[in-house]
């Protein structure tokens, strides 16, 4: 048995947290009865129903990794009909993006119908490591770079710290290229934290996620990720103390 917000999270049906508050203002009924105690133990057999909605516990749990190309948006749909990073995936479950990588951006991506997952692998706190490599229009100074890996103050608010390297300098059209390891997941951060240095971000790629690569897949290929590889999100999750 498991404890019911943890089961409601599960299904994706929104965060343990926000399970924890239907919970207290009385809207999740299991089995025809409503109960209000946090932390009640429940089977994934049972019937659960939250703020009127029946949650479909039983579904098997898939995971992929993709390799996102250029040019596809990371949604479930989109309303101006244009491909989707779940067009790409031959699955009939509804399964959805952990997070998003920009219409331009390339690279790793989860893609699931395990909820609890997502919310831990989502949640700044637990410090999954996101790894990019970006072409940015100049060379960053020691100084600038240093800003960044610090935290800066994007859109009000600190980011966490970065380590930002860079790899290669061409002077000739004043490029370079450098590595980016970011610990949360806000919209448009990396190149948020460029342009607050002053410098354009021409080319994204995420090149992994933790300790996932697409190293092996070809941009648009995609793999189920093993039950040993998820076990290790979950344990990289959990390390800062979720349970
Ligand atoms: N940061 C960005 O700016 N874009 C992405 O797609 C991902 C991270």
């Amino acid at each position: 048995m498991e404890r019911l917000q943890k089961v409601i999270a599960t299904t994706g049906f929104c965060s343990r947290r926000k399970a924890e508050e239907y919970i207290a203002k009385g809207l999740v009924e299991v089995n025809g009865k409503i109960v209000t105690k946090l932390g009640t133990k429940v089977n994934y057999t049972d019937n659960i129903v939250v703020n009127g909605m029946a949650l479909d516990t039983k579904e098997d749990k898939v995971y992929y990794l993709l390799n996102k190309p250029r040019g596809i948006i990371t949604s479930v749909s989109d309303d101006k009909k244009r491909k989707t990073v779940v067009d790409l995936i031959k699955e009939n479950k509804r399964i959805y993006p952990v997070g998003r990588l920009d219409y331009d951006t390339t690279g790793a991506l989860i893609l699931t119908n395990d909820g609890e997952l997502t919310n831990l692998l989502l949640h700044p706190k637990n410090h999954i490591e996101k790894l990019y490599i970006a072409k940015i229009n100049g060379i960053p100074t020691r100084e600038q770079l240093s800003r960044i890996s610090r935290g800066m103050v994007i859109d009000g608010k600190k980011t966490g710290k970065a380590k930002v390297k860079v790899k290669k300098v061409n002077k000739r059209d004043n490029s370079s290229v450098v590595t980016i390891a970011i610990y949360e997941g806000r919209n448009h951060q990396i190149k948020k934290l460029f342009e607050a240095i002053g410098y354009k971000v021409l080319k994204l790629r995420r090149y992994g996620i933790s300790f996932l690569t697409v190293d092996d897949l070809k941009s648009g290929e995609y793999r189920k990720l093993s039950v040993k590889e998820v076990k290790k999100l979950y344990a990289q999750a959990k390390l800062d103390g979720n349970d």
